[in-house]
């Protein structure tokens, strides 16, 4: 992605490096149009549901959003930069693209669904798209599928080898690429049962003109597969230093039903503010593609279209890099870990029941969660040891009884030995994640 806050860079270095000045907006190259073009002559059916206008499987999200791991954030996304680069014509781009599948397959999917991972072949250069789908074993009468994506793939404009040259690309895009993977790993690896289908895509070949994308968004237009709605990452990991972290939510080349959901969900679960009404002034990323193709489609971005991280896709003159690791913050990563999860997870289930979650849940409000809420109280309360709410002050809590219990009692034993008091309550906006009293 390149937004046009990086011009001024981008001016400074062409002028050293190159007799001419490279294009401005870097996706917009011969193949871009090309791919736009051919994007005309198919048209997507629409949504086989209205996108609602605001969240209410809460109790099914907090608890998933609350084991949202930053260590393995970094981990994963560490990993993903020591490529030398993962540029769409090279055997190390194609590696990353194999690393990603493997990571996915590594991953195990719990009783009730099934998780598949595939390399997605493109016509014209060597890196593929990774897309990995997760579902329920036995699908279910909700029409329709829900699609998250990012690009992993880099360009290195001022490289003494061109383009190609070495990047780690950490901000862009390793940060979107393992925000997906994490939101990915919580699902499999907490039970979550999706109604809706949900894909994950890491795109090849995005900062050459979105290639990837557009290939993709046009075959599942021609096959007229469903999509309830697609959500883009991009650089997802840098706060420019001064700025309070902020999730940008793009209003151009998304649709307004999407783009009205993901900054419901945002608010909802990112525990980050949302900046709305951002633009990118033309196809930046690769939401565009899903859009043109005639599919629901929305973007939220590390900041406003202002902060964004100004070193993406440019390296230094001797090939040193600048989007480094050290620019990635990994709990901003998380945040929008958090906020797919809530996307993907809303959307998969909207129209459906909300599943009895296997362990306690915690508080909620909403009215789609109340059902569910009575039924877990009533289970504990007989069990006599989760007799009422973490908001709520009472007797003793244990730690079983849900994750928020077991990190407050893990901070302040009081709360399981003693009695669930005031003080308790007021810790779990501390230590509960997405639990609001
Ligand atoms: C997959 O898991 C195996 C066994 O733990 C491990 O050796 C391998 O490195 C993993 N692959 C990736 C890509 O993480
Ligand atoms: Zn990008």
């Amino acid at each position: 992605m390149k937004l046009t806050t990086v011009l001024p860079i981008l001016a400074a270095l062409a002028s050293s490096v190159f007799a001419v000045p490279p294009p401005q907006k870097d996706e917009q190259t011969p193949e871009f149009f090309a791919a736009k073009a051919a994007m005309q002559v198919v048209a997507a059916p629409p949504s086989p549901i209205t996108i609602p206008t605001t969240v209410s499987f809460q109790s099914v999200v907090n608890p998933l959003i609350a084991k949202v791991d930053v260590p393995k954030i970094e981990a994963w996304l560490t990993k993903l930069t020591q490529f030398p680069e993962r540029y769409y014509k090279s055997n190390n781009g194609v590696a990353a693209a194999k690393w990603i599948r493997d990571t996915v397959q590594n991953l195990t999917a719990p009783p009730g669904t099934k998780l598949t991972v595939s390399l997605y072949t493109h016509a014209n250069w060597i890196q593929p798209t990774v897309i990995a789908r997760y579902e329920a074993a036995t699908a279910t009468s909700l029409k329709g599928i829900v699609i998250t994506g990012t690009h992993f793939d880099t360009y290195a404009i001022g490289h003494p080898n061109g383009v190609g040259g070495a990047n780690p690309a950490a901000d862009d895009c390793a940060s979107g690429s393992s925000a997906l993977f994490e939101s990915l790993r919580i699902l499999t690896t907490n039970g979550f049962v999706p109604g809706r289908p949900i894909e994950f895509h890491w795109y090849a070949a995005e900062e050459a003109g979105l290639l990837g994308s557009y290939e993709i968004a046009k075959d599942y237009a021609s096959k007229a597969i469903p999509v309830v709605a697609y959500l883009n990452l991009d650089q997802s990991g840098y706060v420019k230093k001064g700025t309070t972290p902020v999730i940008g939510i793009f209003s151009d080349y998304t649709t307004a039903a999407a783009t009205k959901f993901v900054t419901a969900t945002a608010k909802a679960y990112s525990g980050l503010p949302v900046v709305e009404n951002q633009k990118c002034g033309y196809e930046c990323t690769d939401n565009a593609a899903w859009f043109d193709a005639g599919y629901n489609s929305a973007l939220a971005f590390e900041s406003s279209n202002a902060n964004a991280f100004p070193y993406n896709d440019v390296v230094n003159k001797d090939g040193s890099p600048l989007d480094t690791i050290d620019q990635v913050d990994m709990n901003h990563v998380a945040a929008f870990a958090k906020n797919t999860i809530g996307f993907i997870v809303e959307l998969s289930l909207v129209g459906g029941s909300v599943p009895v979650p296997t362990s306690a849940a915690t508080s909620s409000s909403a009215p789609a969660s109340k059902t569910t809420t009575t039924a877990v109280k009533t289970t504990s309360a007989a069990a006599g040891t989760c007799a009422h709410n973490v908001c709520t002050s009472g007797t003793k809590l244990v730690a079983t009884c849900s994750d928020c219990a077991k990190a407050v009692c893990a901070a302040d034993s009081y709360c399981c030995s003693s009695s669930w008091d005031a003080t308790c309550v007021k810790e779990v906006a501390q230590y509960c994640t997405g639990i609001t009293c």
